[in-house]
């Protein structure tokens, strides 16, 4: 078997180079003058003010800070924004709402400056001049932390923070200061950031706070947060919606965009629902609101948020694990003698606190990572030294957790992203020469089933939404027949519509006699969809169970390390 040159972290079949950014990545330049900094933390003086006068207090959320008003967008002939009109007030957090593609980055994108609109009006705090792009937009104090992550991983925090304010004409802004400002801020709004750390070597959870408190270190009335707890584990997500309930509280504005209906709930004020590019949807009363009415108003129909399944029968072992060791990426061991055995037909649920190993097995699993000792089977055959185009020709699926670092070319169409293992076989290659008419119809019924909203099958997949690049991956990870697939966070950042959807699909290819293994920071994900549970902890399986009746609390207390 020919095998390309791959280091490991590209996806498997192609080689490939740079992928693109789907954001503008220059940096805004923005003042930091003495007079700016000192007059960063504006909402304490405002809250020292009257109520009468800031208009702000409790339960009386202040004046409108964003007013937007028949905003329309388009890329095309997607209408990704259609005559949008919508209020945020200051000290309140507001939820926006909606399917893959419905709109919502694209939205904030616009109130940050980074798109323009076709029409419509924008008015922050009174003025309506149009925003002229990011470094506008910080000036006028607002905020945005995005769907992917914008850090630089080889600096530090405080070289990051700095990276952000650094081409002012008013001054460079020193080490020292962002230093000393990213400690202030940390400690002012407990985000537990140490501005000296690598960011390479934070966890995502870390990385976020990161990111919001760069957002923070200029003046912000209004912040967007683009599905910041897509990546965070429950404990994390918890923890960041207590923040952000703080910053409300403390008199910012919020505009909060998750696929989370529980998040919803938990922290929002007021929510805006959008479907199609366009609102169709507003609640107030959220005490009087339920998951399923939000999951209803974002579809269009009532979801199914519970997985509907008839009992596994487990077939012959298609996966057998024995006695693993993996390093991680700082050469510490991070899967430290790991047994399992995954069958055909079933679902085997590795369920544990995010850093205990699942990414390193997934990973060594996948051939994208060396294994130090123990072995990997996949039926008769031995994994344990294959690499990842190897691995897949074998027949195992990956959805992988980074799905743009590894699951996709962004600068490839979504047909040839549907194609990426196969491009070179056919039907899709004759003696060397791309079948391009048996490509395009694979990757339009693909799009077709697994309801991929894109202008075509020739779009980029880089310029996709979040959760349409997810379903790209899945697609093409659960049509080509795996006999075991490797779902790792198979539905980060999709809507609900199509986490129903993904969830049947995994059940059908268990129920086609593929062996499954999970692995999913969400434990309902893991209790509902798994037939079978491996709870791991320290790079090992601490105890296995049916999922059937398992115990929440048994769950939660072996995930914390106490068996
Ligand atoms: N630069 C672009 N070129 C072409 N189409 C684009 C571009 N940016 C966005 N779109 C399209 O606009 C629509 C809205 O995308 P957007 O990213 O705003 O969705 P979203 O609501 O944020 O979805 P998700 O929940 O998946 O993040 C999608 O159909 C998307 O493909
Ligand atoms: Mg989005």
């Amino acid at each position: 078997m020919s095998t390309p040159a791959n280091d490991g972290t590209q996806p498997r079949g192609i080689p490939t180079e740079g992928t693109p950014t789907e954001y503008d990545p220059t940096v805004p330049e923005v003042d930091t003058s003495e007079e700016h900094l000192a007059a960063i933390v504006t909402n304490e003086e405002i809250l020292a003010l009257p109520a009468e006068v800031s208009g702000f207090g409790a339960g009386n959320v202040g004046e409108v800070i964003l007013d937007v008003k028949n905003l329309s967008k388009s890329f095309g002939s997607v209408h990704a924004n259609k005559d949008i009109t919508l209020q945020v007030r200051r000290g309140e957090i507001v939820a926006l709402l909606g399917e893959n593609g419905a709109g919502k980055s694209t939205l904030m994108n616009q109130i940050f400056g980074l798109i323009t609109p076709d029409t419509g009006e924008v008015t922050i705090k009174g003025d309506k001049t149009p925003i002229k792009d990011p470094r506008d937009a910080i000036s006028r104090g607002i905020g945005m932390v995005h769907q992917h992550f914008q850090l630089v991983p080889v600096m530090t925090v405080a070289e990051n923070v700095m990276l952000g304010h650094e081409t002012t004409k008013g001054g460079v802004l020193d080490l020292d200061t962002a230093r000393q400002m990213v400690r202030e801020l940390s400690e002012k709004h407990n985000l537990a950031v140490d501005p000296d750390a690598d960011v390479e070597d934070l966890p995502v959870g870390t990385q976020q706070r990161v990111e919001i408190v760069k957002a923070l270190s200029r003046k912000v009335d209004l912040l967007i947060l683009d599905e910041p707890t897509a990546v965070l584990t429950p404990q994390e997500t918890d923890e960041l919606l207590g923040v952000m309930r703080d910053l409300a509280n403390g008199g910012t504005s919020i505009v909060f965009i998750t696929h989370k209906l529980r998040e919803v709930l938990a922290v929002a004020d007021h929510v805006y629902v959008l479907r199609h590019g366009a609102v169709v949807g507003e609640v107030t009363d959220i005490a009087n609101t339920t998951t399923t009415d939000l999951a209803t108003m974002m579809v269009g129909r009532s979801v199914v948020l519970n997985v509907e399944k008839d009992a596994a029968t487990p077939g012959e072992v298609v996966l057998q694990i024995e006695n693993l060791h993996v390093k991680d990426d700082r050469n510490l061991g991070a899967v430290n003698g790991f047994d399992l055995q995954v069958r055909a037909g079933e679902i085997v649920g590795v369920a544990g606190v995010e850093g205990n190993g699942q990414r390193e097995l997934v990973e060594a699993l996948a051939g994208m990572r060396k294994v130090v000792s123990g072995t990997m089977r996949l039926g008769d055959l031995d994994l344990t030294k294959a690499n990842p185009y190897q691995t897949h020709h074998a027949g195992v699926g990956h959805i992988p957790e980074d799905r743009e670092k590894h699951g996709l070319v962004g600068a490839y169409s979504i047909a040839d992203n549907l194609v990426l293992n196969e491009y070179d076989q056919e039907p899709f290659a004759k003696s060397g020469v791309r079948q391009f008419d048996k490509i395009r119809a694979y990757a339009e019924k693909l799009r077709e089933e697994f309801d991929i909203r894109s202008s075509g099958v020739g779009q980029s997949a880089g310029s996709l939404s979040g959760g349409n690049k997810q379903k790209v991956v899945v697609a093409r990870e659960l049509t080509f027949g795996p006999k075991l697939l490797m779902a790792a966070q198979p539905t980060r950042g999709v809507d609900v519509g199509s986490i129903e959807f993904i969830h049947k699909r995994i059940v059908a290819a268990r129920d086609g006699g593929a062996g499954v293994l999970l692995v999913s920071a969400e434990l309902d994900e893991i209790l509902s969809l798994a037939d079978r549970i491996a709870v791991v902890h320290g790079g090992q399986v601490v105890k296995e169970m049916p999922a059937e009746g398992a115990d929440r609390a048994e769950i939660g207390r072996l995930m914390a390390g106490d068996h």
